[in-house]
This record gives C-alpha cells, sequence and structure tokens, in this order.
C-alpha cells in the first residue's frame, strides 16, 4: 500500500533536501516546488520524520482523485474507507493546502474534509470522532492541485523544523531547517579536520549552535519529539519505529567517541549569551561551547580552518536596514583581516548586502523564509576578485565571443525599437545558455548544469557588456521546477504578464516573433491561433484593431492570458479562448484571414498526453482549416520536430512550402523549428 511518500520544505531548499535524503539512501521520484516526492516503504517515511534536518513534512497521500468540485469534497471524503487506516475515537484535525492557481477556499476545504470524515465515522458508529486542531491523533492534510485533489496523513504531525530543544529565544530567531540549511551548504561538519573550529560571532538565542553540535553529535533532530502523526494509523508499525529511536541513541553515544571542533558563539548582547547558555545546557551540550559577551569588533583571530557562521541582524525586525548593511560590511572585513583561512557563511534579506563584504563567493542559493526571499552565501575569507582576470585564455576567448554576440543582438533589437527580445541561445560551442532581455531584465536560462564553471563568469561578462546590475538578472536552469518569478514587462504599449523562471517559454513567445511579425504586417481582421498560448499574439492584433479566436486545449495557459488581458484593462468577455470541441468551434466560426497552428514542442509532456501528433493531423486538419480562409487568407503552421516532412498534398494543392522565420537569435532551434505556410 504505501509505496511513495512526499517530504515538503521551505522554497528553496529543495536541492539540499534532495542532497539529504539521497544521503538517506531514498530513491527520488519527483522534486517539485516545496515538495520531493519519495519512493520507498514506512520504515523511509520514518527515517525522514526522525532524521530530517531540512524538511518541513513528511506526507503520506492515501487517497486521490482528479474529478473533484469543492462541493463535491465533502460527499468523497465521506465515501472512503477510513476505518481501515484510523481508530473512530481518535482526534482529528485537517491541514488544507493549495497549489498556485487553485482558487478553491482554503479553510473550507479544510472544512469539508473534516465534515466527510466526521460523517463516515458517525455513520459507522454513531459517535463523532473528536476534533483536537493542537495536538491531533490523526492529522490529515490535503493538497489540492489544478488536477488533483490528495488527502492523506501528515506523519510529523508538525513542522519538522520544531526540535523542542530550545528553551526560551529572543528576537528574530533563525528557523531550524533553515540553520541547518545553511551549515550543509558550507559542508559542516565536513570531513575529520576539514573544520578544525566554528564561530558564531552574533549568535543570538544559539540557533546555529545548536544545529552545529547536533550534526557533530550525529544527534536526530526529531528524537526529542513526543508527537508523531502515525501513532494511532492502523498501519504504524511500532517495532520499526523502536529500531530507529535505537538506532539514534546508539548513534548519539558513538559520536561521543570521536573529537570534536571547537565551538564559540559570541554576542553584543548579554542576554542573547545567557539565553544561549539556557538552551545549550538543556540540549545537554553546555560543555561544548565557549560564549562570549562580545562585540563582532572584538572577532577573534584565528589560523584554524573554520566556519564563520551567522545570521547578522536584518533591519526588518531588529535593528535599523542601513546600520545593518554595514555590519554585513564590517563581518567581511573582520574575517578577511582575522580569519583568512576560514569560510564564512551568511544570509541576508538582499544579495548586495553579501556583495558588500566583498568575499570570494563560492555559493549563494535564494530561499524563502517567512515567505520572504533570502539569500545565504558561502564564502572564503579573502578578497573578491574579479573571476574574468582568472579565467584560462580559452574561457576568455569564449567570454569576448559571448559578449560579442549578445551586444550585437541588443544593438539589433534597440534599432528595431524592440524592448524584449533574445540576446542569445547557445551559437558557442560549451556554452549552453539562453539570454532574454525583457524590458530592463535579463533572463538567463541554463542548459546545462555541467558547465557550472564557466557560468558565474558567463554572468559576469553578461552583466559587465550590457551593464547591468544583479538584482536585474534572472537566473533559471532547464529542467528544474522553478518558483514563478511573475513580472508585468511593457512592449509596444502592451503590458505582458511573464514568468521569468519559466525554462520553456516566460510567455512572449520569442521563437515565433518572426512569424508574428509577420501576421502583424498584414494586419488580419480575423484571425484564429490555434494553441494560442497566453495570447500574446491576440493581444498583439486586437491592439491594432484586429480580432483573434484562440483555441487551447491546454489547461493552465487560458487563465494566464486572462491575467495578462486584464493587465491591459480589456474585459474578460472580449477574450475568445476556446479550449474544447475544436470541431465544433470551426463549425460556428466566420472565414478568416490568418489562421495560426503553433503547437508546443511535440515531445513535450502535456501533448503526449493528449495524443496529439502532427504526422498524424495534418493532412485532415489543414484541409480543413484552409476551407475556413477568406480569399488570399494565409494558413502557418510551426512545427518543432526535426523529422517533420510536409506532406505532399499539402505542398501541392495548398502551395504551402518552408519559409525562414526563426529569428537568427533563435540559434539552438535551428533545424527543429519550422514554419510552413501557403503565403506567396
Ligand atoms: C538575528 S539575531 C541572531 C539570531 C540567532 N541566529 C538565533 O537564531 O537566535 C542577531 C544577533 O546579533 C546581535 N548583534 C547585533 N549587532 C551586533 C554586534 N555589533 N556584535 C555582536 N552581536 C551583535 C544581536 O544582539 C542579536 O542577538
Amino acid at each position: 500500500m504505501f509505496t511513495q511518500f512526499m517530504v515538503t520544505c521551505s522554497e528553496g531548499l529543495e536541492p539540499l533536501l534532495a542532497d539529504e535524503l539521497q544521503s538517506f539512501g531514498h530513491t527520488i521520484v519527483n522534486i517539485a516546488r516545496n515538495t520531493i516526492l519519495v519512493q520507498g516503504h514506512l520504515e523511509q517515511a520514518y527515517r525522514t520524520c526522525l532524521w530530517s534536518r531540512l524538511a518541513s513534512r513528511v506526507l503520506c497521500p492515501l487517497f486521490s482523485s482528479t474529478e473533484l468540485s469543492p462541493d463535491a469534497l465533502t460527499g468523497w471524503v465521506a465515501s472512503l474507507p477510513w476505518e481501515d487506516h484510523f481508530p473512530a475515537e481518535a482526534s482529528l484535525a485537517v491541514r488544507a493546502s493549495l497549489a498556485p492557481g487553485v482558487a478553491w477556499p482554503q479553510q473550507l476545504t479544510a472544512l469539508r474534509v473534516k465534515d466527510g470524515y466526521v460523517d463516515r465515522f458517525r455513520e459507522l458508529t454513531g459517535d463523532r470522532p473528536p476534533v483536537d486542531p493542537r495536538q491531533p491523533q490523526v492529522p490529515l492534510y490535503i493538497h489540492v492541485e489544478a488536477q488533483a485533489v490528495t488527502v492523506g496523513l501528515d506523519l510529523s504531525a508538525d513542522s519538522l523544523h520544531k526540535r523542542h530543544l530550545r528553551t526560551r529565544v529572543l528576537a528574530a530567531p533563525i528557523k531550524e531547517n533553515l540553520a541547518a540549511a545553511l551549515l550543509c551548504l558550507s559542508g559542516w561538519p565536513g570531513k575529520a579536520g576539514q573544520f578544525e573550529e566554528l564561530i558564531d560571532p552574533m549568535c543570538g538565542s544559539g540557533t546555529l549552535l545548536l544545529e552545529a553540535l547536533m550534526m557533530v553529535a550525529d544527534h536526530a533532530p526529531g528524537l526529542q519529539r513526543q508527537h508523531w502523526g502515525f501513532t494511532a494509523w492502523h498501519h504504524h508499525q511500532p517495532e520499526v519505529w523502536q529500531n530507529l529511536l535505537e538506532e539514534a541513541h546508539q548513534r548519539r553515544q558513538a559520536a561521543r567517541t570521536r573529537p570534536w571542533p571547537r565551538l564559540t558563539g559570541c554576542d553584543a548582547a548579554r542576554e542573547a549569551i545567557e539565553v544561549t547558555r539556557e538552551n545549550l545546557k538543556a540540549a545537554g551540550y553546555a560543555a561544548d561551547v565557549q560564549l562570549l559577551v562580545q562585540p563582532l569588533a572584538e572577532l577573534p583571530e584565528s589560523t584554524c580552518t573554520g566556519l564563520v557562521i551567522t545570521n547578522p541582524p536584518y533591519g526588518e525586525r531588529l535593528g535599523d536596514e542601513a546600520h545593518s548593511r554595514w555590519l554585513y560590511q564590517a563581518l567581511g572585513r573582520l574575517c578577511r583581516q582575522r580569519r583568512p583561512s576560514q569560510v564564512v557563511t551568511t544570509i541576508a534579506p538582499q544579495v548586495d548586502w553579501l556583495d558588500g563584504m566583498s568575499l570570494e563567493h563560492m555559493r549563494t542559493e535564494r530561499v524563502s523564509h517567512g515567505g520572504l526571499p533570502r539569500y545565504m552565501r558561502v564564502a572564503r575569507a579573502q578578497a573578491w576578485v574579479r573571476r574574468t582576470k582568472q579565467l584560462n585564455p580559452q574561457v576568455l576567448a569564449t567570454m569576448t565571443a559571448f559578449q560579442e554576440q549578445v551586444l550585437s543582438s541588443w544593438q539589433a533589437l534597440q534599432v528595431q525599437g524592440e524592448r524584449c527580445g533574445r540576446l542569445y541561445d547557445g551559437q558557442l560551442k560549451d556554452l549552453s545558455l539562453r539570454v532574454d532581455v525583457y524590458d530592463d531584465l535579463l533572463s538567463v536560462i541554463e542548459f546545462d548544469a555541467t558547465q557550472a564553471a564557466v557560468f558565474t563568469p558567463t554572468l559576469i561578462a553578461l552583466r559587465e557588456v550590457l551593464g547591468v546590475q544583479r538584482d536585474q538578472v534572472r537566473l533559471g536552469r532547464a529542467g528544474r521546477e522553478a518558483r514563478p518569478d511573475w513580472q508585468s514587462i511593457e512592449d509596444k504599449g502592451l503590458l505582458y504578464r511573464l514568468d521569468l523562471a519559466r525554462s520553456d517559454d516566460p510567455g512572449l513567445q520569442l521563437p515565433l516573433t518572426g512569424l508574428y511579425q509577420h501576421v502583424l504586417q498584414r494586419q488580419p481582421q480575423r484571425c484564429l491561433h490555434l494553441f494560442c498560448h497566453n495570447a500574446s499574439l491576440a493581444m498583439q492584433i486586437k491592439h491594432q484593431g484586429g480580432y483573434v479566436q484562440g483555441w487551447e486545449p491546454r489547461p493552465y495557459w487560458p487563465d494566464w492570458a486572462r491575467e495578462q488581458w486584464a493587465l491591459n484593462g480589456w474585459a474578460d468577455d472580449s477574450l475568445a479562448i476556446e479550449c474544447g470541441d475544436l470541431n465544433a468551434m470551426l463549425g460556428t466560426l466566420p472565414r478568416q484571414d490568418v489562421i495560426l497552428l503553433t503547437p508546443p514542442k511535440s515531445h513535450h509532456a502535456e501533448q503526449r498526453r493528449q495524443g496529439f501528433r502532427w504526422r498524424d493531423v495534418q493532412e485532415s486538419w489543414i484541409a480543413s482549416l484552409m476551407a475556413r480562409l477568406t480569399p488570399g487568407g494565409e494558413l502557418w503552421l510551426v512545427v518543432d520536430e526535426k523529422s517533420f516532412q510536409l506532406s505532399d498534398t499539402l505542398q501541392q494543392r495548398f502551395a504551402m512550402r518552408e519559409h525562414d522565420l526563426l529569428p537568427a537569435s533563435c540559434f539552438s532551434l535551428r533545424g527543429h523549428l519550422r514554419f510552413y505556410g501557403n503565403a506567396p
């Protein structure tokens, strides 16, 4: 029954969590935003509950449905065999989460699951299971996505970041799993001798020190937790759980026999040091850390290998922002002067605060902390040297060629009066990335993670040649689902809602620019766009006085189109997008000046699911669409399939032939993306 479970985390921690889960020996099935799907049995799920330092929750899906409306939820939940899983008398609570874009009411959704569950047991036993929102024996969750609803058991019962070790905290403590992430990112505790010491010079309530100690001490983060979500479950295996607890105790004892690095915590506030001391004592580590009341200015010198790790006051909740920014600079300068062989790890609300530390960066990650973006950086306590100067001649030559290409595309766009366009698309050997400009923002999508070594110099080269700031550059990686980065971008009098994190298409369909321009020049009064994406072309045609009927069978895009439409102040009912039966729609349509078929990439998973293959439909579809053109009308077909051959019938009967409409900058699509039309 139990073959897969889900592990959730804060946004941005997914890669680190995936590494952690793999270190447990787990098999990862899928990594999505906030959630990692793991293949495994109960023992693996229990291990994750007990040992994960980075996870938020461990969820066990029990039932799901793909055809549910909010109103049908209670009835569906009441039809499920809950009695196979839980005793009638066990207390219950339900937490609901919604995928982005799902408009179900969150509280009501949880309430409906609770009602359905209670109805089921009342029907069976005559009694209602009690509800306990604080410490339920059965903590259920419901997750609603666009296509599916899942209900299941929250094995962790409460967020796993709570270690139940600290007795008191002062203002602005860092969350434990974020503290653990900073340590993991730094490579702590490392191999023997890698770090001889660790210091937190602004330790507050001591969270980073405690997390660091727990790692050195092989102390399972869930060992103190008394309440779990699985104890009342009929499928709970107490002996498996007991064995894991036993193993955790043994590992902790064994760690005591090994030498530990020296740990030091400092803070300018006496109260902070007192609270840290109390917390360390309660956790059993009082004797393992040296604690000093002293300001950062007195950071002790050291020539050892070590880690300076700290969470300085951010300014939002503690102190004032301007003061904090300078404190980061002081931290960088003092580490360079007094701890030149050490690694320095910090977290900040703005990446330029970290840049201001002027340290040689090793890794920077963006995470979400309480819903706000945060940047974690691991650096060497050495002055930052511009990497372009250290590049070997071959890489330097590549950078120069890259800069030339980017600059010439940028200038070409400016000559054409365009504010958005593609600047670079993998023309150079060993530089597989895409650079788009969207007004004053740059989107850089990396296609090959193995090129990490040249990625940073490339970004520096890019910023240098275009004179843009770091915060104008948006980074993404193809194939990795990323948190959406919605931006409203203006181009030629229209506003577009673009998701710059989307590696396939942020929403302007730049590879289709040439075709769109051709269509716009014809100034069609009526245009039919099949696979109209987010209606970017429809907006442009409407803007010049024409009318577009769109058809888009893929969910999600019509909503996006609607948002973009509203962004331009147009009424929803002026947007004509159908998503149902194409033939029924065609039957009622007047003749069209232009018809476009721009299906997404042929191997696209959504398309495969729909069984859509050009080869199968080209003859019949195109013949019937041709019959709906006005005299002299044009039909365009875009195919993203290298092996596609236009049939002889279409070529001869409709004078369809291939046209070169791919923008020069869409280099990587050359040979794949082809444009066929009956234009003269
Ligand atoms: C955000 S809190 C650290 C929170 C801590 N990581 C935790 O989880 O509890 C920042 C700490 O920096 C300390 N601090 C601020 N300025 C300082 C300075 N110049 N020298 C040393 N400590 C300082 C404050 O007293 C505060 O305890």
